[in-house]
């Protein structure tokens, strides 16, 4: 039962990840690296509480005990000396991370679960800084962690299974779904997948074969995705897409290589929305993507290369299809994860449309996962032929 938890790094992810915790019970402590960062936190969990109040989604009361139950501490060793969780969620860098686990392994009690938020970073590489990897792994929160319902849970190569059922069972009691992912493998199952559509949707208007808005408005308006892949990446902040492009490019070369487009841009100081330009001018308002443009992209070429990734997920059984579908759903508020989506597609087409695009440009993204091949030459062609990533009764 975990009753303490401590949280390095009370940052835009830290201060919702202690504040969820809070409200289920549990005694939190924030750690950053001074009291004013840690005052602003309380105010951040305050309001967002008090939003929670207003919209009458918990009781004042609960918003009380939340609130009681949280303490502060610029003291990383003092703050994790009783603690039976810990997550980290300091900056994504690599040294930093790996220097917090090695003074966490030292702090904190020999049973404690060491977690990190990292949303891209190897598990494995932070868990050898101590001597217990099969007590740490990876919680991957999604922004905002008081109203994203999906956990990723990420298994480090010595996690152990006692860890994961530990965190399946915590995040079950955050109120949050939990989806396990088997392998650390780089970018998880939502960044993976996400970063293989969104890259795809950057080359379309590198190759000047339509205009961002014209992408945008066919995923919008044609494939229903809540946001247009350009509109997304200038909300996250295209500094974020331009580091994790670039760990995802270390980890697979080819077949995930950063956007040039995105990169200029972030040269050039436009960061997206938080900068007031980026593929949009922000300073205008929201992007306004015209209706009428729906129809002069093929958004077939985005669920084949999304089909092709979710595919090698499969393959290198990192996790099964309704996984990856939940975490798709839950993660990006996809209308239709990208299993059921290639089964009512055809992934006899999926695999066609990557066929064709690889004899094009011979770019590697396109070439197809064998797993796509063999269901295909096994006439497992999606929910018309009764079998595809799921088999229908
Ligand atoms: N922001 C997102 O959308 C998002 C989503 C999922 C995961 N993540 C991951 O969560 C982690 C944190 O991201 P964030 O957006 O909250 O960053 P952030 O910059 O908002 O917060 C990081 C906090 O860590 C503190 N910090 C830095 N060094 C420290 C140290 N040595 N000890 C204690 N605190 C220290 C900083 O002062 C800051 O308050 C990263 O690994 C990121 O990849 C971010």
């Amino acid at each position: 039962m975990m009753k303490k938890a401590t949280i390095i790094g009370a940052g835009a992810m830290g201060h919702g990840i202690g504040e969820l915790l809070a409200l289920a019970g549990v005694d939190v402590t924030l750690v950053d690296i001074n009291e004013e960062v840690l005052n602003k936190a309380l105010e951040r969990i305050q309001w967002s509480l008090g939003k929670f109040v207003e919209r009458k989604r918990i009781p004042e009361e609960d918003a009380k005990n939340a609130i009681a139950k949280i303490a502060t501490n610029v003291n990383l060793e003092e703050a994790v000396a009783e603690a039976d969780l810990v997550v980290e969620a300091v900056p994504e860098k690599m040294e930093l991370k790996k220097s917090i686990f090695k003074r966490l392994d030292e702090a904190a009690p020999k049973h404690a679960i060491l977690a990190s938020n990292t949303s891209s970073l190897s598990i494995t590489e932070m868990a050898d800084q101590t001597g217990r990897p099969d007590k740490v792994v990876g919680l991957h929160f999604f922004n905002p962690p008081v109203l994203m319902a999906l956990v990723e849970i990420v298994k480090g190569d010595g996690t152990s299974d006692e860890t994961v059922d530990a965190s399946v069972e915590l995040v079950k009691k955050l109120g949050k779904t939990p989806v396990v992912v088997r392998k650390d493998v780089r970018g998880f199952i939502v960044n993976r997948v996400l970063g293989a559509v969104m890259n795809e949707a950057f080359s379309v208007v590198e190759k000047g074969e339509a205009t961002m808005q014209e992408v945008d408005a066919a995923v919008k308006y044609k494939a229903g995705f809540p946001l247009g892949a350009f509109e997304l990446a200038d909300m996250i902040g295209l500094d974020v897409m331009y580091e994790v492009g670039k760990i995802m490019e270390a980890a697979y070369g080819d077949v995930a290589k950063a956007s040039p487009m995105v990169e200029k841009l972030v040269k050039e100081g436009n960061l997206g929305q938080k900068t007031g330009k980026g593929f949009y001018d922000w300073k205008v308002g929201r992007p306004r993507i015209p209706f009428r443009l729906a129809g002069k992209f093929d958004v077939q070429r985005l669920y084949s290369v999304a089909t092709n990734e979710t595919a090698r997920l499969v393959h290198e059984d990192v996790a099964n299809p309704d996984d990856i579908d939940t975490a798709m759903k839950l993660g990006t508020g996809w209308p239709t994860g990208p299993c059921e989506q290639a089964d009512k597609l055809g992934l006899d087409k999926l695999l066609a449309k990557l066929k064709e695009l690889h004899g094009k440009y011979g770019d590697e993204v396109y070439r197809p996962c064998p797993l796509l091949e063999e269901y295909v030459s096994k006439g497992w062609t999606g929910k018309s032929a009764g079998k595809g990533f799921y088999s229908y009764g």
